[in-house]
């Protein structure tokens, strides 16, 4: 186990970096790590909706920048990974039902599964938007792991959806671009946190 201590200065370590080293580079072990933390993440019902592409060419990240508000992560960092959520595949009963059948259930739990899976994803109001949900869960694996060693990162939101998706040749009509994360390292130290207090957020009902 890591003491609190340890966790609680990465917790501190992660910021949203603005801009980042051009010449360090992030090393493939390390970033398949973070990678691997974001495959391994939770996702609802088990359906892993996200797909990675992890930018490192240069040009492409010249491409986005315009589109990206011309935020100055885009092209500093490293490897600028968008999380890409599958709004068609997870209402696709081929996709559902071989994420299911990974479970080695019975005939019966199976399709117990598959009937409140399907009554769940009928009552969403927007599937593509559930998908998203989950790429940030992802993300934030993404963000934490790479904190854990020494790797900064930026979630980036402000970005125009469908400009980046033709540019990254996603189809919108079977998936949509969640965020992008930028990876790299840190420039400047980083502002302090400012959030709010710990008991105006959590209650506890004991
Ligand atoms: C989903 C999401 C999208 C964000 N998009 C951007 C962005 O486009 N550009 C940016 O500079 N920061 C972006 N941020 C960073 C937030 O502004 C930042 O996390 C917040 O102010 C808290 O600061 P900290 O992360 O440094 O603790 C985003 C954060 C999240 C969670």
């Amino acid at each position: 186990m890591i003491d609190q201590k340890s966790l609680s200065d990465i917790l501190y370590f992660r910021h949203a970096c603005k801009l980042f080293d051009k010449d360090k580079k992030i090393s493939k072990d390390d970033l398949n790590f973070i990678l691997e933390a974001a495959r391994l993440s939770p996702s609802s019902f088990g359906m892993e909706h996200w797909r990675f592409i992890v930018i490192k060419n240069q040009e492409l990240k010249e491409t986005l920048k315009p589109v990206c508000w011309n935020q100055p992560q885009i092209t500093t960092c490293d490897a600028l990974v968008a999380v890409v959520a599958k709004h068609k595949a997870v209402s696709t009963p081929v996709y559902y039902e071989a994420m299911f059948a990974r479970r080695e259930l019975d005939d019966d739990a199976m399709q117990a599964y598959v009937q409140r899976y399907e009554n769940y994803i009928k009552a969403l109001p927007s599937i593509k938007a559930w998908s998203q949900m989950q790429c940030y869960l992802a993300a934030s694996n993404i963000m934490n792991y790479a904190a854990m060693i020494g790797v900064d990162s930026c979630p980036l939101e402000g970005f125009e959806r469908d400009d980046a998706e033709k540019i990254l040749n996603i189809d919108s009509s079977k998936e949509s671009l969640a965020l992008f994360v930028a990876l790299g390292y840190r420039v400047n130290h980083q502002t302090s946190k400012h959030r709010l207090p710990f008991d105006e957020v959590v209650e506890f009902r004991e």
